[in-house]
């Protein structure tokens, strides 16, 4: 049994060592059709062919599924907007506790657009968005942290990024995040 302090030093320790982690910025309907937006960063590309990704996300203080958590339990479907520079703040507010009835792309001024294959809309203006449809949702770890196994079904990129990731943005530990300024690229080695 792990006491309570340990605990605590392991979550820190795993927030602080596994960095940077990318961010999905996730855009997600509920059954009534209000729109939620909010970050995760234990989240990752899990294979390719087809592409799958994961997210995992954590349960409110109360034990209750956050309101992404929900909506894709609901209804199949979710959005990953990938997170430049301009956005960083935007998306660090939206990662504060909205009410459900509350739209955090609404309170925060971030304007959306119609995605191609799913309801959830994109960010507009991200460098790019990723639509998913759930394929496995998993129950994992003491609380249970809701996993979700999604596929990509449709893809809106802006083409530089399949060049250059110069200020994609990265959690690190904390409340701290990176931006990439410095890539080095190997390619002729
Ligand atoms: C950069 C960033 C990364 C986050 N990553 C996660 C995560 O991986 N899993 C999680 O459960 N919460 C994560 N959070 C917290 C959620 O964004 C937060 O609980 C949010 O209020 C959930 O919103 P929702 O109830 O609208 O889904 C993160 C917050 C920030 C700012």
């Amino acid at each position: 049994m792990v006491s309570e302090e340990n605990q605590k030093l392991i979550s820190k320790l795993i927030f602080s060592t596994i960095v940077p982690r990318p961010i999905a910025w996730i855009t997600t309907v509920s059954k009534e059709g209000a729109v939620n937006l909010a970050p995760f960063s234990f989240f990752n590309a899990v294979t390719t062919k087809p592409p799958l990704l994961f997210v995992s996300v954590g349960k409110r203080k109360d034990g209750s599924l956050k309101d992404t958590s929900r909506n894709i339990v609901e209804t199949g479907e979710f959005v990953v907007n990938v997170v430049s520079e301009e956005f960083l703040e935007k998306m660090h507010l939206s990662g504060k506790d909205f009410p459900p009835e509350v739209s955090e792309p609404e309170e925060l001024g971030i304007s959306l657009e119609s995605s191609e294959k799913v309801k959830p809309p994109r960010v507009k203006g991200v460098p790019a968005s990723l639509e998913c449809v759930l394929r496995e949702h998993l129950n994992l770890g003491s609380t249970p942290m809701d996993v979700f196994i999604g596929e990509v079904v449709s893809i809106t990129y802006s083409p530089e990024i399949l060049n250059s990731q110069r200020g994609i943005v990265g959690r690190l530990g904390g409340k701290r995040y990176c931006i990439v300024k410095n890539e080095v690229d190997l390619s002729n080695l």
